[in-house]
């Protein structure tokens, strides 16, 4: 994988794309899949670095998996209780929602388990998933008194608890309920607001009892998961830099096929439709429990708005490619209670700003989010993705309207989440 792309301006987005399988739901099918009853087969499965390294996670732990022509993936699953002591140490790579999960989904095996990743992942907060599963008496120890992996577990018998998340989180949310399916009572998380509820519709799907409230979700275990079939609508999130980058570009008429729109992600359509932007629903229908529809973005003259409140959970990984499209919108975007944004695969608030100051925008970091003027001339620059997926891909979007062509290193991160991204984004434009 080359580690440096450089990226000429201009270049009308037109007809029709598909991008690869929802990263979260990818995750969610493995892990369920292994815990179930019988087959699971799952179709259109991302294949992302994050999603093998929890693929691999399994097969150390003796679960087949079987890859099939037609983007088929097979797995037999092993019941709650079938998993077996992993030989070596679990690597998670740059992936946060394998390490949160796993770490939930480990506290209740009966054996030992150790969890570690990459020199991001190795400095991302653990404790917001460890504190409370502490509580549920699973034992666990890190480095910083648990904060930091690698993580080391000794399964133990698990209590059911009721756990009020200081942040809007389904990594923790989806760890306690993974963990509360091996637990002796009920398992309760209530958030400050609504996170991706993909766990949840999963879970459901393989047969558990989930039950959302207002404020929050139960889980009361006792049920078997049964193993199903699985299709993997597209990326919200990967298709979020196609729809930046048709609405920026003058001419752009462009169509992503069989999108995931779960309203606790489709965020990015509501803040791009309030910046003015054209993005239209076509044949919305539903998808092994998820909702799905083709999207119609359309070249559009934005403006800044001002974002804070429950939307932030529901466009959480997109901030990145958001503080884009204000560049190209009149006035003044405001990002606020946008804190987490600061512990993602890298300090996102920091990332994004000194990239698109060196490309010459006006964008101002705040604490819990970013200021940006939108207007200004972006320049031939060369720029990093910093090892972040999401900077990369987004300062690529930042480039269709630079003055000149913008260079971009540290590139081959973007396999962690979008495989086949620069060979798409070549593609889908007329040049
Ligand atoms: C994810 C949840 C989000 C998101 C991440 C994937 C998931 O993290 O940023 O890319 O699959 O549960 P948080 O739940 O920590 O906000």
């Amino acid at each position: 994988m080359r580690d440096l792309q450089v990226i000429r301006p201009g270049g009308r987005l037109r007809g029709e794309i598909q991008v690869p399988g929802d990263k979260s739901i990818s995750h969610r099918a493995v892990m369920l899949g292994a815990l179930g009853k019988g087959e699971t087969v799952v179709r259109g499965l991302l294949r992302g670095e994050d999603n093998l390294a929890t693929l691999e996670a399994f097969r150390g732990m003796g679960v087949e998996v079987l890859d099939e022509p037609g983007d088929v993936l097979r797995i037999r699953g092993r019941g709650l209780n079938g998993l077996q002591e992993p030989q070596d140490v679990i690597d998670c790579g740059n992936s946060g929602t394998t390490m949160r999960l796993m770490t939930g989904l480990l506290a209740g095996q009966r054996f030992f388990s150790v969890l570690t990743g990459d020199r991001f992942l190795r400095k991302r907060p653990m404790k917001r998933v460890v504190v409370p599963l502490t509580g549920m008496g699973a034992r666990i120890l890190g480095r910083a008194g648990g904060e930091f992996a690698p993580l080391a577990l000794k399964g133990s018998p698990l209590t059911g608890i009721t756990h009020q998340s200081a942040v809007a989180s389904a990594q923790v949310k989806s760890a306690l309920m993974l963990a509360g399916l091996y637990a002796d009572g009920p398992t309760t998380i209530r958030e400050p607001h609504v996170s991706r509820d993909h766990s949840e519709r999963m879970l459901r799907w393989f047969g558990a009892d989930v039950r959302p409230f207002d404020g929050g979700v139960t889980l009361y275990p006792g049920r078997a998961l049964q193993g199903r079939e699985v299709t993997v609508p597209g990326d919200i999130s990967s298709a979020a830099f196609f729809m930046v980058a048709a609405l920026i570009v003058p001419g752009s008429e462009l169509i992503i096929r069989q999108v995931g729109v779960n309203p606790t992600r489709s965020g990015i359509i509501d803040i791009l439709r309030a910046m003015g932007g054209q993005i239209e629903l076509l044949d919305q229908r539903e998808c092994s429990g998820e909702p799905v529809a083709d999207i119609l973005v359309r070249a559009s003259d934005l403006k800044g708005v001002e974002i804070g409140g429950a939307l932030v959970p529901r466009a959480i990984d997109e901030f990145p490619v958001i503080s884009v499209a204000a560049c190209f919108a009149e006035g003044r975007t405001v990002i606020r209670d946008a804190r987490e944004l600061r512990v993602k695969e890298t300090d996102r608030i920091a990332s994004m700003c000194s990239q698109l100051e060196a490309l010459g925008a006006q964008v101002e970091a705040r604490d819990d989010g970013m200021v940006i003027d939108g207007g200004s001339e972006l320049g031939a620059a060369q720029v990093s993705a910093l090892g972040d997926h999401r900077i990369g891909m987004s300062m690529a979007v930042a480039a269709l309207r630079a003055r000149g062509s913008v260079t971009i290193s540290e590139t081959a991160c973007t396999a962690t989440s979008f495989p086949g991204f620069w060979e798409l984004f070549d593609a889908s434009r007329e040049v």
